[in-house]
């Protein structure tokens, strides 16, 4: 699919999303291409009256909602996030997700899992069978033995491991870490690979999103998909 036919279907489910904020809540806001649409719907909301505070997943997306006229909730308090919406690289048929390819997993795991409901927005070539393959799982990990760490991930996960570099140098988090990226041929069991990896020391977090995902919005051909979590 030609990208600028993924972009609008990647509109098509932000502006879907965005029908699920009400006035005066908190929201939580993605990063990447696809929350970027949600952003700008926000923003549409917010200057024709609606109150809202919103909690950012990245300096990239509180300078986008900055431009929009969002207000944003100072990063130290504690917060209660009504909703957090936000994209992904894959998602499972249990809505399980493999997020982190920007490098903002971090903050965007911390504002998921303080949200009353998480909605994810994907355009339908996100959609696997299976976790992996295609798209390596991100892991944030602290940059001292940060070899060492990749060693322990290569040995549990028997896949290549590659630390994420950006103009030759290594890419760096904005909490300051570093991330490696693992090839894995598919996940099996995301949830118990999800606990495995974060026994690693060193390991900060991982872009596997089990269980976390209540509303997964698909933007196709067809139209857009929407599709409450079923919780076991
Ligand atoms: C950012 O770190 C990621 O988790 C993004 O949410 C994810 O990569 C989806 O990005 P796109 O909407 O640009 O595909």
């Amino acid at each position: 699919m030609m990208a600028m036919d993924l972009d609008a279907l990647k509109r098509a489910a932000a502006l879907k999303a965005v029908e699920f904020v009400r006035d005066g809540m908190v929201v939580g806001l993605g990063t990447g291409s696809t929350a970027k649409h949600m952003i700008l719907a926000l923003g549409e909301k917010v200057r024709a009256g609606m109150k809202l505070r919103c909690v950012p997943t990245s300096k990239e997306t509180a300078t986008l909602a900055r431009e929009q006229g969002l207000t944003l909730i100072d990063a130290d308090n504690a917060w209660v996030i009504d909703v957090a919406i936000d994209g992904a690289d894959q998602v499972d048929p249990a809505f399980n997700l493999i997020k982190g390819g920007g490098g903002a997993l971090l903050k965007e795991k911390i504002v998921a899992a303080s949200a009353k409901q998480f909605i994810v927005l994907v355009d339908q070539t996100k959609r696997v069978p299976v976790l992996g393959g295609s798209f390596p799982l991100p892991i944030e990990v602290i940059p001292f033995g940060w070899g060492s760490t990749a060693r322990e991930i290569e040995a549990l996960t028997k896949s290549p491991v590659v630390l994420r570099e950006r103009n030759g140098s290594p890419f760096h988090t904005e909490a300051g870490h570093v991330i490696l990226d693992v090839h894995l041929a598919r996940i099996d069991n995301p949830c118990e690979l999800e606990t495995a990896l974060n026994l690693i020391p060193g390991v900060v977090e991982t872009g596997l999103f089990v269980g976390r995902t209540d509303l997964l919005i698909v933007g196709t051909p067809n139209g857009v998909e929407t599709y409450p979590a079923t919780r076991a």
